[in-house]
């Protein structure tokens, strides 16, 4: 008699993982690899892992040493957590490491990895680089959108006043913000305004929505990447959320390149690029370029830059505010400089923020402490290489762990503490050529949008605290704020921050 086919299933299954266990270790004792954790079969070191896996891996760093590989299921992970080896990694090797994982994020939610962020490194993502440094942040167009900054900030400062300093949660005023600039800067309006003429594609809240999804499902350690054998099963449930969330931001960005589309047919040889999206549907004409760019890229790059740019500066302020509430000596010196430099008769503008080192020196402490890329976004060795004598396979996932880099005790003083002041008369800096402090990355595959990111969260920061004296609500102590983070792409704050603002400036000065 034949044995029942799920017999036959389970045996070839059992056998396949056995297969696959014996093939790694074999592989793994013929290779010099550098210290880690012993591997468990089928989970590696996931048991290691708890739910701020960057914590977790800085404690693991303190056992096993500045370079250290992890086994996440049957992926080789390869963590650097000193200045020493985000050289390496970053300088060195930054070529081998440019790669980036397959995950299911980037194949669900990002257009079969064509965004800039997923995407593998080769003449795509090259040409992608080029376009975002000649085209889409270069200084010029950068400059172009300045008025829109302005405008949105002064939308929120005056948001805030109309508060009459009642208890408001600031990152909704941040998100606000960051939203509203990055969708007029990519999308040419603010498309997330209720707009009577037009149906409404998403709501400001649902948009909101959607993009939370999107952060928490590209930080998240979806198992099925790691662990071949249960891909299918999707455990946790993120694949389903992920091609949900995806088909979403499809049908907004179709609804956008359609609209833009309609543009440039009705505007015919009158039509000029006024937003990124028309600059990315103008090179997708271009016959010249080495790898065409399809509608689906222009979709992709644009989605890019509208996740990239929201999240991480309203991320980035949240923290920053938190940390001064609890410390109003330090919020005494920036305003000390904020009057003498600026005077209370007018707003802080972007010339204004290199004549004002101190609040410099909060915004580069704030990315210290709290990065929102604390691992940076994962590398990939796109060939087997040799690491200080160690043998890293083809194929490893490389991290660096800027976490443990920015709270080393050896680079810096009291490192838990949050001194501005450690930043004064020296020239760390946060562009990619300090690796004490690499809130952006560094190497080829740096954050391209740094130099916006920079421009919003520091002159976001300076007329926050130019305009308003922070406190918390009634009855909470500074003793009781609640630090820790959560994680996923970005890292925010677990509790939101909720405030008092009560104007420091002359009340016409509100009416802008
Ligand atoms: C506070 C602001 C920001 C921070 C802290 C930040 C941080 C980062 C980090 C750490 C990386 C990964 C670097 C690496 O892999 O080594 C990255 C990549 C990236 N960022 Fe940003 N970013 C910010 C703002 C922005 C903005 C405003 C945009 C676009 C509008 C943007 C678009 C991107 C893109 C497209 C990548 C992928 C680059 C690639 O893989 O080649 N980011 N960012």
């Amino acid at each position: 008699m034949e044995p029942p086919t799920w017999v036959a299933y389970a045996a070839t299954c059992l056998l396949s993982i056995a297969l696959v266990i014996l093939t790694n270790h074999f592989r793994r004792s013929k290779l010099n690899l550098p210290p880690g954790p012993k591997p468990w079969p089928i989970i590696g070191n996931f048991n290691l892992i708890g739910p701020l896996p960057h914590r977790s891996l800085h404690e693991l760093s303190k056992k096993y040493g500045h370079v250290m590989m992890l086994q996440f299921g049957s992926v080789p992970v390869l963590v650097g957590s000193s200045v020493e080896m985000a050289k390496l990694f970053l300088r060195t090797y930054d070529l081998i490491f440019s790669g980036r994982p397959k995950t299911s994020a980037g194949k669900y939610t990002t257009y079969n990895y064509s965004n800039i962020t997923w995407s593998q490194y080769g003449p795509y993502w090259r040409q992608a680089r080029k376009m975002c440094l000649m085209e889409l942040f270069s200084v010029k167009r950068l400059e172009s959108y300045e008025y829109i900054r302005e405008e949105e900030l002064n939308s929120v400062l005056r948001g805030i006043f109309n508060t009459n300093g009642k208890t408001i949660m600031l990152k909704d005023h941040l998100t606000t913000l960051s939203l509203n600039v990055i969708s007029r800067m990519v999308l040419g309006k603010r498309y997330l305004d209720k707009d009577d003429q037009e149906e409404t594609i998403v709501t400001p809240e649902e948009f909101k929505l959607m993009l939370d999804e999107l952060f928490l499902l590209n930080g998240v350690f979806n198992l099925g990447d790691w662990i071949p054998c249960i891909k299918y099963f999707d455990v946790q449930g993120y694949v389903k959320r992920m091609k949900n969330v995806g088909e979403k931001f499809d049908r907004f960005m179709e609804h956008v390149l359609d609209e833009h589309n309609a543009r440039r047919e009705k505007e015919k040889e009158n039509w000029v690029p006024k937003d990124m999206v028309d600059v990315l549907l103008q090179l997708a004409d271009d016959s010249n370029l080495e790898v065409k760019l399809e509608r689906i890229g222009v979709k992709a790059f644009s989605q890019d830059l509208i996740a990239g740019g929201t999240e991480s500066s309203a991320v980035t302020v949240e923290w920053a505010i938190s940390e001064l509430i609890r410390r109003p000596e330090i919020i005494a010196k920036a305003t000390e400089e904020l009057d003498r430099v600026i005077g209370k008769e007018r707003w802080v503008q972007e010339k204004d923020i290199q004549n004002l080192p101190y609040i410099r020196a909060i915004a580069k402490e704030t990315m210290r402490l709290h990065p929102v890329a604390p691992m940076l976004v994962p590398r990939m060795a796109r060939e087997q290489v040799k690491v200080e004598g160690y043998d890293i396979p083809k194929g490893t996932v490389i991290l660096v762990n800027t976490f443990t880099i920015q709270r080393d005790p050896n680079v810096y003083e009291r490192p838990e503490e949050f001194r501005p002041e450690r930043f004064i008369g020296n020239d760390i800096d946060v562009k990619g050529q300090s690796f004490e402090l690499l809130p952006f990355g560094t190497g080829r595959r740096m954050c391209p949008g740094y130099s916006l990111g920079l421009k919003v969260i520091q002159s976001s920061l300076a007329n926050l605290i130019h305009g308003f004296e922070w406190k918390l609500p009634d009855k909470m102590n500074p003793e009781d704020m609640n630090m820790d983070e959560i994680f996923g792409l970005s890292n925010p704050k677990k509790d939101p921050l909720t405030a008092c603002a009560k104007p420091r400036l002359p009340h016409h000065m509100y009416h802008m």
